[in-house]
């Protein structure tokens, strides 16, 4: 019997980006009355345990959704066997990724925005140093993505 599908969104300090990635798909997932599982981690390990950095949480709430209650943590090779798919939210986190993915992965590992037409090769610009005008950015390039998958899940 297949695997049904889990998404596992991954940036690289899993604060800012991926957990917004994982709140719009939970959201988008929901409201289609979609049951598919999904999570987010980063290629890198600063911030293990920290809740997403305010300013993501400020604009997923200003959005409806409430992401205050992820808790980073880093990807692991296992993750390739857990979830059926792995989306990198940009180029750099990608070839992280493919770096540490198992020769005997069953996840297909792709890139987050090649899943919105017209998007293909492009990042989520990282909002981590810039203001609250980059999150609301991260906050569209998501839920585009999102919309997206929940189109291909559903159907
Ligand atoms: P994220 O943003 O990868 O979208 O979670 C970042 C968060 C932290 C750092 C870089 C990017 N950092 O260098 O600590």
């Amino acid at each position: 019997m297949p695997q049904s599908p889990s998404i596992l969104f991954v940036c690289l300090g899993n604060i800012c980006r991926s957990p917004l990635a994982e709140g719009a798909f939970r959201a988008a997932a929901q409201a289609a009355g979609l049951d598919v599982a999904a999570d987010s981690a980063g290629t890198g390990d600063w911030h293990v345990g920290r809740p997403p950095d305010t300013r993501a949480q400020a604009v997923a709430r200003a959005h409806g959704v409430d992401i205050s209650g992820l808790r980073a943590r880093q990807v692991t090779a296992e993750d390739f066997h857990r979830f059926t798919h792995v989306f990198a939210l940009d180029p750099a986190n990608l070839a992280d990724l493919a770096a540490i993915r198992p020769a005997d992965a069953t996840a297909d590992l792709g890139l987050l925005m090649d899943v919105v037409p017209g998007r293909k090769g492009s990042a989520v610009d990282d909002p981590y140093y810039g203001d609250a005008a980059g999150f609301e950015a991260t906050w569209a390039d998501v839920t585009a993505a999102a919309a997206r998958l929940v189109d291909r899940f559903g159907g």
